[in-house]
């Protein structure tokens, strides 16, 4: 990891986390106990519903017990994360459809664990998924393949999207892991062209950017989880934010803390006054404004990030802004009283234009308000 954090001050925590520490932990411990070694994503009517393990947010359940396990040593979660990542082993020998998110999966599983306990067995599962991920590199177009074919007719041999940054820790860590720098090189290959292709010169950024996948020339963008191809989803503004902060830690690549910081004014700038974000910051009238308080979290953690690696000075505005959000998601967005509700943080919005999961908790969004409030208190320990 490159010697790049200037801010080797914590500043300290607001007094309202030590309150919001308590109530996530109380109510973690309620939920744990129904979810207990199972998959949650969106919350409906009260009650997370579970998904398979291969699904793409399998990590953020024990990505959050890991959390709070590192401050509490409550052996309960901690065999709960270690249950569910034992059952991704599944997944890795049997399942043929895994995608980019391996990342998001193993980072928040072995990656965690490995981190935290030295567990030699979660070192080994994280480095084979990292040998997953470098496998779906087009080294014409300098991307890693996102997804497999949705349907049959389906053809995204060259389809790359924003959320990768998200999971290019994974091939990062293993280069710091095993001293062989070839996974870091996928990986910043794959960062110089999202800086070349996803970002706009205003700071948005496309979620979906396709390729030729025999010649890697670029051939469109599409709107994917956003409104449309030039609209501004606000969560892939949030993956650009934290994943570039990222990228920067890990390489010390001015251009990528440039990129966070632009992508990061612009999401500020787009903010309404109570500092949560709707779902896309360009949408038509008479379509729906639903907030999504998942990208509002993520993009707290990527703003505590450059924090960390800018002046203090500086680091005090991106501090602020992140403070601001978090607080907002806390005090706002929280379901804290609400013991019929198992999501932690409310109005979350995961896929608009298929109409799924609008307005409704998002087990990403837990994760990320969870991992920024313990940041804020303190913590700069990254699973990712
Ligand atoms: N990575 C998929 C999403 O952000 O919904």
């Amino acid at each position: 990891m490159s010697e790049i954090t200037k801010n080797a001050v914590t500043p300290a925590a607001p007094a309202w986390c030590e309150q919001a520490w308590k109530d996530i932990a109380g109510k973690v411990d309620r939920t744990s106990r129904r979810i207990g070694a199972r998959f949650p994503h969106a919350s409906q009517a009260g009650q997370y519903v579970l998904e398979e393990p291969h699904w793409w947010t399998a990590g953020f359940w024990p990505g959050l017990l890991w959390l709070l396990y590192r401050e509490s040593k409550d052996e309960r979660l901690r065999s709960i994360a270690e249950e569910c990542e034992a059952q991704l082993d599944g997944v890795i020998s049997a399942y043929y459809r895994l995608d980019h998110d391996i990342g998001f999966m193993w980072t928040l599983t072995s990656v965690a664990r490995f981190k935290l306990t030295g567990e030699e067995e979660s070192k080994r599962r994280a480095l084979l998924a990292a040998n997953l991920l470098m496998g779906r590199f087009n080294p014409q177009g300098n991307f890693i393949r996102a997804w497999n074919p949705w349907n049959e007719h389906q053809d995204n041999r060259g389809w790359a999207i924003i959320d990768c940054m998200m999971n290019l820790p994974l091939l990062y860590w293993a280069s710091e892991t095993t001293a062989d720098p070839r996974y870091k090189h996928v990986a910043i290959r794959h960062a110089d062209m999202v800086l070349a292709n996803f970002l706009r010169p205003d700071g948005s950024v496309y979620h979906i950017v396709t390729f030729d996948p025999e010649t890697g020339e670029r051939t469109g963008a599409l709107g994917g989880q956003g409104y449309a191809e030039h609209s501004a989803w606000s969560r892939g503004t949030s993956w650009a934010i934290y994943g570039m902060a990222l990228s920067y830690r890990y390489t010390g690549k001015q251009e990528y803390l440039d990129a966070a910081k632009r992508t990061a004014h612009f999401f500020l700038s787009q903010l309404p006054e109570d500092h949560v974000p709707v779902w896309d910051f360009r949408l038509p009238e008479g379509v729906p404004q639903y907030r999504d308080s998942s990208a509002g979290a993520c993009a707290a953690c990527g703003l505590l990030l450059i924090a960390e690696q800018v002046d203090p000075v500086e680091g005090k505005f991106y501090r602020a802004a992140a403070e601001r959000i978090l607080h907002a998601l806390y005090s706002q967005y929280g379901a804290w009283d609400d013991e019929a509700e198992e999501g932690l943080v409310l109005h979350g919005t995961s896929h608009y234009p298929e109409r799924r999961n609008m307005d409704v908790p998002l087990i990403y969004g837990d994760y990320y308000f969870v991992e920024g409030i313990s940041r804020l208190r303190g913590s700069r320990e990254l699973f990712w």
